[in-house]
């Protein structure tokens, strides 16, 4: 079972920085999450949930940090946020937490030390509300659902996860109400919850190509899914993207070859990401795939598979987190303890 990593978003506009802290971040048992501008960190702090944010104070010789530390207190407020800087002030340093930062160490910063000041102010945020929080609830929920699905194809080891942060990106790139975003997001989780209720699994971890009758098996979890997720009203959107999230923009897709816009935006976006992260992710009969050989296959089948407004949405995407959505699923089975098979 994968044991959730705290998420930290990590913005430096020097890549050896990057590289050197996100090392000693990653091996100290944090999920990571680069930026290289403050653009680009807004962009993230607005579509993804961190648990901590560290930050360069001066970029390209502005003091830009500000517009980090803002968008954090925003759009996380349960965040901690740590602010690095080379030009330390007294001044700048009780600016910093008077607006809401959690701490402010000098440059160059020891990358274990803000390992530990990490883990040691996650916990004491972690004691400091002892009532469970509805989103909590709903993470614990969520990460349950995904827990149950990786138990039986443990190669999909984070799967779940990752297609919700890459839909609630898509979602944000797409203008989805929050509403449909919320569903969406449930359905990432969920979308292959009708696997566990198949009667033989043995095919998820098979070598080689599956039968003809082992291929009809699989195409029954959609709707498997659909109608074991429950019927409450909330979830009926829920179900619908379960459903259709193996169909195709032409119509060649399962289970019920629904064609265009006939499929909904939200089940073409977890169509596209769902396809991203299998690509990515290395299974018994195969390996997972280089970025250019993955971009250029969501580029053949643009205007097929997918349709070709979401998948151009996704490229641009993948222009800026392709490399670390591709090393996600490695770094998550080696977190779950699942081991590599030839
Ligand atoms: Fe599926």
């Amino acid at each position: 079972m994968t044991i959730p990593r705290p998420s930290v978003l990590l913005v430096d506009d020097e890549p050896r920085t990057l590289e050197l802290l996100g090392q000693v971040l990653e091996r100290s048992g944090f999920d990571l999450s680069l930026a290289s501008s403050p653009g680009s960190a807004v962009e993230l702090l607005r579509s993804s949930r961190f648990d901590a944010v560290v930050t360069d104070v001066v970029f390209d010789g502005w003091s830009e940090g500000g517009l980090v530390l803002g968008a954090a207190r925003e759009h996380q407020p349960e965040a901690v946020v740590i602010l690095m800087t080379g030009y330390p002030a007294l001044e700048a340093a009780v600016a910093a937490v008077k607006q809401g930062a959690t701490d402010y160490l000098q440059k160059p910063v020891d990358p274990v030390v803000l390992a530990a000041y990490l883990h040691r102010s996650l916990k004491e945020r972690d004691m400091s509300s002892p009532t469970l929080a509805f989103k909590d609830l709903v993470d614990i929920l969520t990460s349950m659902v995904a827990h149950t699905i990786e138990r039986v194809d443990p190669y999909t080891a984070g799967h779940g996860s990752r297609t919700r942060k890459y839909c609630r990106m898509m979602a944000q790139r797409t203008g989805l109400d929050d509403a449909t975003r919320e569903r969406l997001e449930l359905a990432g989780i969920a979308h292959d919850y009708g696997k566990i209720y198949l009667d033989d699994l043995s095919f998820l971890t098979k070598k080689g190509p599956l039968t003809p009758e082992e291929y009809a098996a699989v195409q029954k979890h959609p709707e498997l899914g659909a109608k074991k997720l429950g019927h409450h009203p909330h979830l009926k959107d829920v179900c619908r993207y379960v459903a259709e999230h193996h169909e195709k923009w032409d119509g060649s897709g399962y289970p019920k070859q629904t064609k265009g816009e006939d499929i909904s935006l939200a089940g073409r976006i977890l169509g596209v990401v769902e396809v991203f992260d299998s690509l990515a992710t290395k299974r018994s009969y195969k390996d997972g795939w280089e970025l250019s050989k993955v971009v250029e296959f969501l580029k053949s089948e643009r205007g097929r598979h997918f349709d070709p407004a979401v998948v151009d949405e996704f490229l641009v995407l993948l222009e800026s987190h392709g490399e670390d959505w591709l090393r996600a699923p490695q770094k998550d089975r080696e977190a779950a303890g699942v081991v590599a098979a030839d």
